[in-house]
């Protein structure tokens, strides 16, 4: 394995050889693998599922976690690594530039749409709703510290609807209640994870449709605006959320201006799912007096929740962060960071985000959306084994972690590792 060829590549200091020792480590439960038409998947019931723990490698020796098209999952060794100038008989090289260091990484996690939470609550043995709570956010599992939670309905519930639908056109938002969609399902699915995480839980939230009565096309979907009279309510509609998620004992970290705002702001584009669309000059006047002054002033409860622009396809930070911050440079003052979603990346490098934050030390970009299969073209929804999608996903996680750098180009997008 030459980890300077794929993805994910540092330079160059010492070399270090690095000779391979299959000790496969026991303690964990390992993947009850079952094989389908199109690959293999670990079958948890109630009784069993597997688990993979971090293991701390120990001064002198690392360790390895490998999937594998042929079936690994997780599948842990545990070598040890010898330092030596030269050494013709080894293989293998990882050489590591201890002296640069690049982005930090706020954490990783996934999202608790309606969706997540109906097949959740419908595994009927409580046994195995914790085993899949545990593989996500324990420290048997994948470890989230980071959860996306739609902010009324998405294009993952089974209705479209907002909070202080009714009554109309009340400014007040005094009928604003949480739904039970948030209280079924969304609410117990985040506070499941909680328990068992070992760090805190940084819950995103996004409004994919505010209620109609503030759209300028008085529906849930299709192409829209905000009333320019209910900008302010907008804000105080986001405002009432955080209260309510706090009083339910989820704090909230951080909040986009409103997802994928791309599509419903373009007439040709059919935007059949849950939307609002903005144009910049309306993003300027709602980040600059609205938003921020509701979220950061001497009275508010969450003057620490970060604002995010974005929430969009990948080459959308050239509108949402780069073009915005260009013409209206006081947004900078509010927004905290800029998030991307993962389809059609193929029409832009991952570099356009490393370049996007090279002039604004403290703002971050982050990953907060990728659905395999959900594309209107993909006519499989699900498709169990599925190698394909792995890839699609692992290379969605990589891909962001690319800096260009002095007389090293990387590739413009990742390719397959092999093993
Ligand atoms: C719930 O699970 C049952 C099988 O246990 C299935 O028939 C049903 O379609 C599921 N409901 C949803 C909403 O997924
Ligand atoms: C308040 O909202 C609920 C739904 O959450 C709705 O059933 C009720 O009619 C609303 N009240 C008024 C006065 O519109
Ligand atoms: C296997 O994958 C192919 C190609 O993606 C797909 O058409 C087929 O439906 C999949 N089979 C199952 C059982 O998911």
């Amino acid at each position: 394995m030459d980890l300077r060829a794929p993805c994910c590549t540092v330079i160059i200091i010492a070399i270090i050889a690095v000779i391979w020792i299959t000790a496969a480590e026991n303690a964990d439960r390992p993947c009850m693998a079952r094989s389908t038409v199109n690959g293999s998947v670990c079958v948890c019931t109630a009784a069993y599922c597997d688990t993979i723990t971090r293991t701390v490698p120990l001064s002198g020796s690392y360790v390895s976690y490998i999937s594998s098209e042929a079936g690994l999952r997780f599948h842990k060794t545990i070598g040890k690594l010898y330092r030596h100038e030269k050494d013709e008989t080894s293989e293998t090289t990882i050489e590591v530039d201890v002296t640069t260091k690049y982005q930090s990484i706020e954490g990783f996690g996934g999202a608790v749409t309606d969706a997540a939470g109906i097949n959740w609550q419908n595994l009927t043995d409580p046994r195995l709703k914790r085993h899949l709570i545990q593989s996500y956010c324990s420290d048997q599992g994948l470890q989230y510290n980071m959860l996306r939670v739609p902010i009324g309905g998405s294009d993952f519930s089974t209705r479209g609807y907002a909070y202080n639908d009714l009554p109309e056109h009340d400014v007040k938002l005094a009928n604003f209640t949480l739904e039970h969609e948030d209280y079924e399902y969304k609410i117990p699915m985040i506070e499941a994870c909680m328990e068992v995480a070992t760090a805190p839980i940084e819950i995103i939230a996004a409004t994919w449709s505010p209620p109609i009565w503030m759209k300028t096309n008085d529906e849930f979907s299709g192409n829209s605006r905000l009333h320019k009279k209910y900008m302010q309510t907008y804000a105080d509609y986001h405002y009432k959320f955080l209260e309510k998620y706090a009083e339910a004992g989820i704090p909230v970290w951080g909040l986009s201006i409103t997802n994928e705002p791309l599509h419903s702001s373009i007439n040709y584009i059919p935007a059949n799912i849950n939307s609002l669309g903005w144009n910049m000059d309306d993003m300027r006047d709602y980040i600059m007096e609205n938003l921020g002054p509701t979220l950061r002033n001497n009275n508010s409860m969450f003057k620490d929740v970060k604002i995010i622009t974005g929430d969009d396809l990948r080459f959308t930070i050239i509108l949402y962060w780069n073009m915005l911050i260009l013409v209206y440079p006081e947004t900078l003052q509010y927004l905290d960071g800029v998030a991307v979603h993962y389809y059609m990346n193929a029409y832009t490098p991952p570099t356009i985000l490393s370049q996007a934050m090279e002039n604004y030390p403290g703002k971050f970009v982050i990953s907060t959306e990728i659905s395999a299969g959900a594309m209107p073209t993909d006519t499989v929804k699900v498709n169990l084994g599925a190698w394909d999608r792995a890839e699609l996903y692992a290379g969605d996680i990589i891909e962001p972690f690319y800096r260009p750098t002095a007389g090293h180009r990387p590739p413009l997008t990742c390719r397959r590792i092999e093993h």
